[in-house]
């Protein structure tokens, strides 16, 4: 890892609708909301995990691209 403050590969997320939230959740104990970043159709968002987000909540229609596949979010 060439840097130690993120970790491993990048995920990328499509947003298939307008108004996508991508929310990044906190490293630690305390698991909270930190960031939702918002992405309209045919958005990208190309990110890591790091010291301050251990987890991502995708929330609208999206496709997810990481190391352990390909997901889409599921249509309401
Ligand atoms: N400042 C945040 C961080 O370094 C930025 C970030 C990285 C982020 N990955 C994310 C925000 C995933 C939302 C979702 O952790």
């Amino acid at each position: 890892m060439s840097n130690q403050k993120s970790s491993g590969d990048f995920f990328v997320i499509k947003a298939l609708e307008d108004g996508v939230n991508v929310i990044g959740l906190t490293r630690g104990t305390d698991t909270r909301f930190h960031h939702s970043e918002k992405l309209d159709t045919g958005e990208v968002m190309i990110a890591q995990f790091t010291e301050h987000t251990s987890a991502v909540k995708v929330r609208g229609k999206a496709v997810i691209q990481t190391s352990h596949g390909e997901m889409n979010t599921e249509a309401e």
